[in-house]
């Protein structure tokens, strides 16, 4: 052992304390852990491991509490790049929110599961004149405009198809939000959105462009964002320049206030969407803008969960392998992401801890899960729960080390069915061919 790294001893949540926190998951002493009324070994019983399981309920009471907390202030775009699966979005066309997409086909998926065009708004760097006119044909709500360069797109497609794009800009307000750089957007040095200088020129521009109608103002500084300091920033330059716009002469409509609203994955307090509320009322409220929000990981991610099973301990029992992988759950690795694990029985979920590295079988030493984690004994067989995987889980997974996608449960109270097959390994080379000149 004397050449690994000493374990230190961190003050993280407990196995009970993570479970205390998330009203959608329980542990019983026969039925071990259970999320909603469903008993989670039952499913890895049923379907193997590893395996996605989503809380239906957890996502519509999710959806439910933010609509209520922005009722008369702001509408709800669903981010659907957070999880994308048909049966989530229906979920989100159900619960009243509209969608937030950032490519072609996440468009159609949300019109596949039933969200209105005239509630679905399309972001993005670079949208491509095939992804352009799809949106303009169905009709959506507005296309968010990124650059002086995609305005000129926007208006040779829209005119090409006799459509006219309602059109916000998406403006870069140089807020730090305070998050891991890798998911900051609101930087001048990112390359998101039009910078702040040039906005009112550009605005004023674009509603010379035939085909183009600008109605509004967006911004998004940034993703799992916990406090309210950089939205308000962000929204104070964004008011700014909407009154700077209007004394121009220029119509404006909408505010488009972003996503990236945070939870708690381990002990600190998730953001308060009434917080949140009560910045874009402080910001807008008296402008007579239609206002809206394009939340994804606050509405799924506490209520998925990837389930998994230790394979074996090594090293004197310092590390933990399961079949979970980073191919399956890319956050840990990429962002240095901290996941609560919990066991699934009861009887795992007790007694001393000691402090382990919770591992994949990925030949990478990025494909950890955590490091130096106190949890009691997790002998080979001894199934985990993986916490709060329900956003930018299942739609970041690779088949890395042709490693087949595992199957998604879905729970919905206490019924739960399978929404998607585990790949088989056959799935994975069905689109290969081997050239005649091999
Ligand atoms: N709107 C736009 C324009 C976005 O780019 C994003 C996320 C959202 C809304 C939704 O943000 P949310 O409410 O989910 O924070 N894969 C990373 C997160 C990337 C976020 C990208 N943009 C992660 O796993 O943390």
């Amino acid at each position: 052992m004397a050449n690994l790294a000493p374990l230190s001893s961190a003050d993280e949540p407990t196995v009970a304390a993570l479970i205390a926190a998330r009203p959608h998951l329980s542990m019983h002493a026969f039925d071990g852990l259970v999320l909603e009324g469903v008993p989670l070994a039952h499913i890895a019983d049923t379907l193997g491991t590893p395996v996605w399981v989503y809380g239906a309920g957890t996502m519509r009471a999710r959806l439910a509490a933010l609509k209520s907390a922005l009722a008369g202030i702001a509408e709800v775009h669903y981010a659907v790049k957070a999880n994308d699966h048909l049966a989530v979005l229906k979920i989100m066309a159900q619960g009243g929110a509209g969608a937030d997409v950032v490519s072609g086909g996440e468009l159609l998926r949300a019109r596949k599961a039933g969200i209105a065009a005239d509630h679905i708004v399309f972001s993005g760097v670079g949208k491509t004149r095939d992804e352009l006119a799809l949106a303009l044909r169905e009709g959506i709500f507005q296309i968010n405009a990124e650059s002086g360069e995609e305005l000129a797109m926007i208006s040779a497609v829209a005119t090409s198809i006799g459509r006219t794009a309602r059109v916000a800009l998406r403006i870069n307000p140089d807020v730090d939000a305070g998050t891991h750089a890798k998911i900051t957007t609101g930087k001048a040095e990112n390359k998101f959105g039009i910078q702040y200088a040039d906005a009112a020129a550009l605005y004023a521009h674009a509603a010379t462009l035939p085909g183009i109608e600008p109605v509004g103002i967006a911004l998004h500084i940034g993703s799992q964002i916990l406090t309210t300091a950089p939205y308000r920033a962000a929204f104070a330059r964004a008011a700014e320049l909407i009154r700077t716009l209007r004394a121009m002469g220029q119509t404006v409509t909408r505010m488009d206030c972003g996503g990236g609203i945070g939870i708690g994955y381990a002990d600190e307090p998730g953001a308060s969407p009434a917080a949140l509320a009560g910045a874009i009322r402080a910001a807008f409220g008296a402008m007579d803008l239609q206002l809206m929000v394009e939340p994804g990981r606050w509405l799924v991610g506490p209520a998925g969960l990837l389930l998994a099973s230790v394979v074996l301990t090594k090293g004197d029992e310092r590390f933990v392998v399961i079949d979970a992988a980073m191919n399956d759950l890319i956050r840990p690795a990429m962002y240095d992401a901290w996941h609560g694990i919990v066991p699934l029985a009861a009887g795992n979920a007790v007694g001393a801890t000691t402090l382990v590295d919770v591992v994949g079988p990925i030949c990478e030493s990025s494909d950890t899960f955590a490091k130096a984690r106190a949890l009691p004994r997790l002998p080979a067989g001894a199934r985990v729960a993986i916490l709060d995987a329900g956003a930018y889980g299942a739609v970041m997974s690779s088949t890395y080390n042709a490693r087949p996608q595992p199957a998604i449960a879905m729970v919905d109270g206490d019924r739960w069915t399978v929404i998607r097959q585990r790949q088989t390994l056959e799935d994975l080379w069905a689109g290969e061919t081997v050239p005649d000149f091999l």
